[in-house]
């Protein structure tokens, strides 16, 4: 009979109704408004409207039903009240309500078993192919009714009093889910299972050594395909897609679906893949897989035959292996000859630096800072 679960006197009537030789055995609360509201947007109407059939109905089911020795007590929960969702600030309340609810009864030794569900794929409010396909990408594979049956039927014969249910891409669901700040619920299993932001920093390192290693002894053109596939293979796992052929290098990120939270996702991984630090605009920045991988190699290849680091740990190798006596004379002279022309070249450089510092200095110099600058240059005459 179909009734407002929220209406005490109306859920009274219905229960009245249920004959005594057929008594009540089994309560299963299964109302439900779904929500996706920012809380930002949220009303006291919009919030009613949630937390009415569930918080409120699951509530009245208890106190009209406590005295009437039920073998279960069952309340559909949400993954929203177990780990959260965006834009469903009420609904995670009233499901976090009917979690409580079941402690409540199980203290006061009632059967009660409340699971928190991750969305089911064949029936019911989360249904729909789009909605799938969020989750999907998100990590958490919708729920085959069968399985979630099985659970449901596994928790009751066990006696569990408040059980989530889900079926977890582990690969997938600890990046999106810790992209923004860290979860105290999963931040043991995120290091486990995501190379991303909760990665163990020893296999990180480990990881871009690697690339690092075959990088520096590639050809440019090889090191530019090396990193083509690094982008378009971390990109088609973020995606979902088997293989790398549906990430073509010349095709958009947001052409081929990356939106903000796999972007960031994208960027963690890649920088644990490089060792260089990304930032999660990255895919805005360089708008299609071939321009990020010629980014990664400037940062990569370039970046480090540049650095001052790598330039001095050269001329140390070259100072160890060079000894003037082992040549002869002629030459060593053709080789200071090469050092000193070399030497004039960062000389060049040194004095382009000292006169355009100089140009900039005059240019805003008074005539008292000018007399100085000629007396430093050349003496005072
Ligand atoms: N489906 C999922 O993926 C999923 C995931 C997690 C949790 N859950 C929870 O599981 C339960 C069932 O979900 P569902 O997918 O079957 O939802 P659904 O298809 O939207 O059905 C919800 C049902 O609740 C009834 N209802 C709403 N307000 C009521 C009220 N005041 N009194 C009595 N009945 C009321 C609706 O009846 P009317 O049609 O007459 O309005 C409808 O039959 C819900 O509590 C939901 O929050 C579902």
């Amino acid at each position: 009979t179909p009734c407002d679960a929220s209406d005490r006197t109306a859920l009274q009537h219905l229960l009245d109704t249920i004959p005594t030789e057929h008594p009540l055995t089994t309560v299963i609360h299964t109302a439900g408004v779904a929500e996706n509201t920012p809380l930002a947007e949220l009303d006291l109407p919009r919030m009613e409207a949630v937390l009415r059939p569930k918080a409120l109905a699951a509530t009245l089911l208890h106190e009209l039903t406590q005295d009437l020795g039920l073998g279960a007590f069952v309340l559909f929960s949400s993954g929203a009240a177990a780990w959260g969702g965006s834009r469903q600030p009420s609904y995670a309340a009233a499901n976090a309500h009917l979690d409580a609810l079941a402690e409540h009864r199980h203290a006061r030794g009632l059967p009660a078993t409340s699971l928190a569900w991750a969305p089911w794929s064949e029936a019911g409010m989360a249904a729909d192919e789009t909605v799938s396909d969020y989750y999907r990408r998100r990590g958490m594979r919708p729920l085959a009714t069968d399985l979630a049956i099985a659970s449901l039927q596994y928790a009751l014969d066990h006696g569990d009093t408040t059980v989530a249910v889900a079926d977890i891409d582990w690969e997938r669901f600890p990046a999106g889910f810790t992209a923004q700040r860290p979860s105290p619920l999963l931040s043991g299993l995120a290091a486990a299972a995501s190379p991303g932001a909760g990665a163990d920093p020893e296999d990180t390192a480990a990881m871009s050594d690697s690339l690092r290693q075959r990088l520096a002894t590639g050809t440019p053109a090889q090191q530019h395909q090396l990193l083509l596939h690094h982008v378009r293979t971390h990109a088609a796992a973020i995606l979902g897609h088997p293989t790398v052929d549906t990430v073509p290098p010349a095709q958009p990120f947001q052409e081929l679906g990356f939106d903000s939270l796999t972007a960031v996702e994208f960027g963690q991984r890649l920088s644990a893949g490089t060792g260089v630090d990304l930032p999660p605009t990255l895919v805005f920045d360089h708008p299609t897989p071939k321009e990020l991988a010629d980014f990664l190699r400037e940062r990569l290849v370039e970046g480090e035959l540049t650095s001052e680091g790598h330039l001095l740990s050269e001329l140390d190798r070259w100072d160890a292996v060079c000894k003037p006596s082992a040549v002869d004379e002629a030459a060593r002279r053709r080789i200071t000859g090469r050092l000193r022309l070399l030497l004039a070249k960062w000389n060049d450089t040194e004095r382009d630096t000292e006169r355009s510092a100089a140009h900039g200095e005059l240019e805003t110099a008074t005539a008292e800072d000018i007399f100085d600058l000629i007396s430093d240059e050349f003496g005072k005459s």
